[in-house]
């Protein structure tokens, strides 16, 4: 399936996921600044992502635990979700999820 995510440049990339592969991991192979540094132990929010919105009813509701991070995340909208926390399917061809602007990646500095 394939997976887009718009950067906080404007620019629209797409990326080959398999079933089972979580949204994160698919995000940082394409080159997304997301740092995931709990590797997805909900314990970071550097995973944040913003769903478009006809996606976000599509996807399962977020844990309470997801919920708390989510309210610690930088640049939070309606639709944020952890990305760790995506675990992708059939039914996710096209997802459509934007980074937000104040991601970066301390990795690169
Ligand atoms: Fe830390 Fe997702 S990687 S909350």
């Amino acid at each position: 399936m394939r997976i887009r995510f718009e950067t906080n440049k404007g620019e629209t990339v797409e990326a080959e996921a398999r079933e089972g592969d979580i949204l994160l991991d698919v995000a940082q192979a394409a080159g997304m600044p997301l740092e995931g540094t709990c590797e997805g132990q909900m314990a970071c929010s550097t995973c944040h992502v913003i769903v478009a919105d006809e996606w976000f009813g599509r996807l399962p509701d977020a844990s309470e635990e997801e919920e708390d991070m989510l309210d610690l995340a930088a640049a939070v909208a309606r639709t944020s979700r952890l990305s760790c926390q995506i675990v992708l399917g059939p039914e996710h061809d096209g997802l459509t999820v934007r980074i937000p602007a104040e991601s970066h990646d301390m990795r690169r500095f």
